[in-house]
């Protein structure tokens, strides 16, 4: 290509990405806008703070690239909120700032770099030492910003901030708020204008929602739209049923303030005059201070009874305050540390397909980088075809990203008025993308949506009583057993339960192209002389993987049954099997008999019962499981290492005794949380023969249950 064609491309691309970035632009201002009115204005918002925070990330950022977009109406200028036609006007004496924010430690050293920079040189250390300052840290509630105004220590008007400027005259609803105090005690300020939050507690908003669901109202998100919505209707009898609180922060204005001298001392004295105030606030003798009193409150903040964002950072000493001033809407001498938003939102870029151990096909959603819950991430699983119906999620769509904790991030929500019309529906492939085989359909319960933990195990249990709701879905999924990418992805599924850490699923990729193992079962046969040749690994990485092996080949029945991979049976599920049945030779020999005839199990819906009979019908899989213990894994039966009681076992107990009565053995066993049982069946884990046992015994044998003799039985107890 020439130099002038090159050249040409180029700045075609930029005039595209240009033209797609007004495009986003001019998207991202309506919805912010529409969204901040939502908020604002009818307290109906229908995505957290976290979103709408994300969509104003990207449109600062797309600004600082395109500056020439920029433009005076943008949202990013407004300060939040118009007062509401319904309520009488109030303007605010002192305008109601709000703050900005930092996200992080190093923002927040950013902030002390900048603002200790226009201070006056400490005193005590002289020039180049700047502004000794102690900081004020307290708790960020989410709430209402209000505004009280008391004369003569009687509380005149109540407002909301409105737009900074003008606010709503709520006197009447704030009036019912029982920790507002109606009259100040003596002596009191003849004038003095309070701000604080009014809030509504976790409880009280779970309480009202339960209430609105039941009604077929719609829910509120949080507890500040919660309070939002409550303090901002007409009616205050509605209101005092909302148990609304109040918790002051600030005292914007005071007839005698000559003795307060800083922000600490304020919240002593509102405390004094009968103010509820942060407990947990506190001056911190610098920032690490301050970032400890960050990292503890986010320890504390589950428990915590209000709904809250953040910490407030401020300059204690007022002074200070008044020299650093304000800049736009925000003093410089406060920031708002906000804890790590769990909802971003981002761009799908791709959609693409995962053929998992069982076949199944998952559709993985690839989308922009984006930092959610502290840590970037860039794709989510979409669990099936019904879950992106369900959301209606196309490929360019802007979607909100959830990732609480270490949960696995998820798409929650798709933002379907950014759209531009280009978005692409996606279609599950007709054929394998990794051995090309032709995709199979089947039937199935789809639980994820509702599954507790927040991540789908492929195969997990289905627990009945753990999902409220179940559906029929379609699941797609790749029938060939020789498929190469349900094959990996299995062995890397059966050494990872196994606790082969040495193995990661790039060496087990070699070995495999190597024809050193074909099946998970080769692995144990490998040696140090099959593995040192090979290049990259020399002797002392073929000793530890050896080692690891050898040390892992005895497993508990129920990582062995995990191990499996067999469809539906996860990790929880195979420990209630193996509780309940407490050998693999029993559930083998339960799981082959007519499925008609196989009695429920506690927590084992029918289609776990279904896979299992299918598994262990299958040729295939018992020869796979011989040819494991044929190389030397030893699968442990349930004993107290692994059960730690009884739970789920059931006893028989026959003949008798010479340690303890047959009634103490059976208290004992109930005592550890197991059964006793008259008759044999094939749902006994345990026959107890003591001396002169009868056709218990026999019966027992006939069905392949457990026999335990007395001293194998104590063994058991302790
Ligand atoms: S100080 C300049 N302290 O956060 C505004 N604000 O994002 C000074 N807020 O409008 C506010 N808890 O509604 C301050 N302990 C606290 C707060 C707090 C919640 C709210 C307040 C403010 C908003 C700013």
């Amino acid at each position: 290509m020439s130099k002038s064609e090159i050249e040409k491309r180029t700045s075609l691309a930029e005039i595209a990405s240009r033209l797609s970035a007004s495009r986003r632009v001019k998207k991202l201002r309506n919805e912010i806008s529409r969204l901040r009115d939502a908020y604002h204005i009818e307290n109906a918002p229908n995505v957290t703070d976290d979103v709408y925070d994300s969509l104003t990330r990207e449109l600062r950022t797309l600004l600082e690239e395109y500056p020439e977009f920029k433009d005076a109406s943008s949202p990013l200028n407004r300060i939040a909120g118009k007062p509401l036609q319904k309520f009488k006007k109030i303007k605010h004496k002192i305008r109601m700032l709000s703050l900005n924010d930092v996200f992080n430690p190093e923002e927040l050293y950013e902030w002390e770099k900048r603002i200790k920079k226009l201070l006056p040189p400490s005193p005590l250390q002289g020039e180049g030492q700047r502004g000794e300052v102690n900081y004020f840290c307290e708790i960020k509630f989410d709430g209402l910003a209000v505004s009280l105004i008391y004369e003569k220590g009687i509380l005149k008007t109540g407002a909301t901030r409105g737009d900074s400027f003008i606010g709503e005259d709520i006197t009447l609803n704030l009036k019912t708020i029982s920790s507002i105090p109606l009259v100040l005690p003596k002596p009191c300020p003849d004038y003095l204008e309070v701000r604080g939050e009014a809030l509504m507690s976790k409880k009280t908003l779970s309480f009202l929602n339960k209430i609105n669901e039941r009604i077929g109202k719609p829910l509120f998100a949080n507890t500040r739209n919660a309070t939002a919505g409550s303090l901002r209707q007409l009616d205050a009898k509605l209101v005092a049923e909302r148990h609304l609180d109040f918790y002051a922060y600030d005292i914007a204005q005071i007839s005698n303030d000559e003795k307060i001298k800083n922000h600490s001392e304020k919240h002593k004295y509102l405390k004094e005059l009968g103010f509820n105030v942060g407990e947990s606030d506190a001056v911190c003798k610098d920032l690490t201070e301050a970032f400890r009193f960050i990292e503890k409150f986010e320890i504390e903040r589950p428990k915590f009874p209000f709904g809250t964002d953040g910490i407030v950072v401020s300059i204690d000493n007022l002074e200070f305050q008044e020299i650093l001033g304000v800049v736009g809407k925000a003093p410089r001498y406060m920031v708002a540390y906000k804890y790590p938003a769990e909802r971003a939102t981002t761009i799908i870029k791709d959609v693409k397909i995962n053929v998992g151990r069982t076949g199944v096909l998952t559709p993985l959603a690839i989308f922009s980088p984006t930092l959610v819950a502290g840590s970037t991430v860039s794709k989510a699983t979409l669990h099936n075809m019904d879950q992106i119906e369900r959301l209606d999620l196309r490929i360019g769509d802007t979607v909100v990203i959830e990732k609480a904790g270490d949960v696995i991030p998820k798409v929650v929500e798709v933002l379907t008025r950014m759209r531009t019309g280009k978005e692409k529906k996606f279609k599950m492939p007709e054929h394998c993308p990794t051995c090309g085989d032709k995709v199979q359909k089947r039937e199935t319960s789809s639980f994820q949506i509702l599954n507790p933990r927040g991540s789908h195990a492929e195969g997990e249990g289905r627990r009945g009583e753990k999902f409220e709701r179940s559906e029929l879905s379609v699941a797609y999924y790749c029938a060939n057993s020789k498929c190469p990418a349900k094959n990996e992805r299995y062995l890397e599924h059966f050494v990872s339960v196994f606790g082969i850490y040495e193995l990661g699923p790039k060496i087990l990729r070699r070995f495999k192209d190597e024809g050193l193992i074909t099946d998970a079962a080769d692995i144990f046969t490998l040696t140090k002389e099959d593995i040192a040749p090979l290049e990259r690994f020399g002797e002392k990485s073929a000793e530890n993987i050896i080692e690891e092996i050898k040390n892992k080949k005895k497993i508990p029945l129920s990582k062995f049954l995990w191990a499996l991979g067999i469809l539906h049976v996860g990790e929880e599920t195979a420990r209630d099997l193996a509780q309940h049945f407490g050998t693999l030779e029993k559930i083998i020999f339960s799981a082959r008999q007519d499925l008609a005839s196989i009695d429920s199990i506690e927590n084992i819906g029918p289609a776990v019962l279904k896979s299992l009979h299918d598994f262990f019908r299958d040729k295939n899989n018992l020869n796979f499981i011989k040819k494991l213990q044929k190389n030397g894994v030893v699968v442990e039966k349930v004993g107290k290492r692994e059960a730690g009681k009884l739970n789920g076992l059931t006893f028989v107990l026959t003949g008798t005794l010479s340690e303890m009565s047959r009634e103490i053995a059976k208290e004992k066993i109930i005592s550890l949380g197991g059964k006793v049982s008259g008759a044999v069946s094939k749902n006994t884990s345990y026959v107890v023969a003591g001396e002169e046992s009868g056709s218990k015994e026999k019966t027992a044998l006939k069905l392949g249950v457990k026999i335990l003799n007395e001293k194998e039985f104590l063994k058991l107890l302790l």
